[in-house]
């Protein structure tokens, strides 16, 4: 491998707490650098242990560990501080402008989603910034990696509703309120601060549900609860429209350890591993063994991700296929939404004005709805082969809203 010319990749790893995604995470990168790419390699993970993993100390910035490889250890609250000052000035500007006069900069690191915020534009900024091939991304645990992956369609959700309206009404009634009353409006300098960090807000959601620039990789152990685990996040991550590529399934019991203790271990391991064969098809799915020994730094990465990784490239996209799509059929257009492993009772769509509304248990996500299926109604939805099919009515829907349709099969 040589050094790619095209744009960044980013790859992500997530699972549940404590199955290895820092190890899995940290020994990609490493295996990339060697590979020749330029890699940077991030943590989301409040819980640092990046640095643990690679046998190094890690700050805030960029720092070289092995040639072509840079690595950072994300403080956001430092890292607000010192580098996103204009988010910082914005917030303050936003509060002071609604009245709330005595926020200390110190406290809005408390505000929630603050941390992921930061997170993403430093994700976006890694990205943009043209010095590597290839970022990876040690995620947080599921839970907090579906949150901070939902947060920019929910910023970009409020800022269309909110900001957009605000934004117009800013232009046109400035100049006029402001002679006429003292109504507070939030000065030109706040508008364009706030502007400028949803237009990047914007680029990073492009960016991490467009699968030719982001593959997210599950990590499991081959254990009950974890695989339960991390079938339900290859669904919610789905809805969110986020392409899962691969699984790598991390501690498998090595061919050659053997001893009697082991032997229903080994037996327990064989099932789940068939099983995540036909769950999680068509994803490929890459196994690292359990090491002899504790593992620490990166010639120990280095030994695992050669095994893991044998003749893949672990940036590559390794799965084709669009979370999201308009087909045409007898029966009109069918909007379909990859959802795999979803289950029928724990669905249910909905029109509302312009966009389809897809509730999943807890999970909600809204989508703009293309022109042509625009003001109609839902006339069936139907949940085929892990794909969310809905149907439109032909006839107009005025008032632009429905009842929630339950998912058929
Ligand atoms: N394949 C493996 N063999 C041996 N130890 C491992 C393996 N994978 C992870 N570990 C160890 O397990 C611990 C937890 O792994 P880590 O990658 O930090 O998990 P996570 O990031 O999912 O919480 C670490 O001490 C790590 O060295
Ligand atoms: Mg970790």
């Amino acid at each position: 491998m040589s050094t790619r010319s095209g744009p960044t990749r980013v790859v992500l790893f997530t699972g549940k707490g404590g199955v290895g995604k820092t190890t899995t995470a940290a020994a990609a990168a490493v295996h990339l650098a060697d590979a020749g790419h330029r890699v940077a390699l991030t943590s989301a993970d409040p819980a640092h242990s990046l640095a643990d993993a690679l046998g190094v100390a890690l700050s805030s910035d960029l720092q070289e560990v092995v040639p072509g490889l840079v690595a950072q250890q994300l403080d956001a609250r430092q890292r607000l501080e010192e580098h996103w000052g204009e988010v910082r000035e914005w917030l303050l500007d936003v509060f002071d402008w609604a009245g709330v006069r005595s926020v200390e900069a110190e406290e809005l690191s408390v505000l929630p989603g603050l941390d992921d915020l930061v997170a993403l534009l430093e994700l976006q900024e890694l990205g943009a910034s043209g010095d590597h091939d290839v970022v990876v991304v040690d995620c947080g645990p599921t839970a907090e990696t579906v949150r901070l992956l939902s947060l920019p369609e929910l910023l970009g959700w409020y800022s269309d509703r909110f900001l957009g309206v605000s934004r117009r009404l800013h232009r046109l009634a400035r100049p006029v309120l402001g002679r006429l009353t003292d109504l507070p409006l939030a000065g030109d300098a706040v508008f364009a601060a706030g502007v400028d960090l949803l237009d990047r807000i914007e680029a990073v959601r492009i960016a991490l549900s467009d699968p030719a620039t982001t593959s997210v990789r599950l990590v499991v152990q081959p254990e009950h609860m974890v695989l339960a685990e991390a079938r339900r996040t290859w669904t919610s991550l789905s809805l969110f429209g986020y392409h899962v590529d691969g699984v790598v399934v991390n501690r498998v019991l090595p061919e050659d350890a053997d001893a009697p203790f082991l032997s229903a271990w080994r037996a327990t391991q064989a099932r789940h591993l068939e099983r995540i064969g036909t769950d999680f098809d068509p994803l490929p799915v890459f196994r690292a063994d359990l090491a002899d020994d504790e593992l620490s730094g990166v010639d120990d990465l280095r030994r695992l991700a050669e095994r893991t990784w044998a003749g893949t490239d672990p940036s590559a996209r390794l799965v084709e296929g669009r979370p999201l799509r308009v087909e045409d059929t007898d029966d009109g257009p069918v909007l379909v939404v990859a959802l795999p492993l979803a289950e029928r009772d724990q669905l249910d769509v909905a029109v509302v004005g312009d966009e389809l509304v897809v509730t999943l248990g807890a999970l909600r996500r809204c989508l703009p709805l293309p022109w042509a299926l625009r003001r109609r109604g839902v006339a069936s939805a139907r949940l085929v082969d892990g794909e969310l099919r809905v149907s439109f009515t032909s006839t107009g829907n005025p008032t632009g809203a429905t009842n929630g349709t339950p998912v058929g099969t």
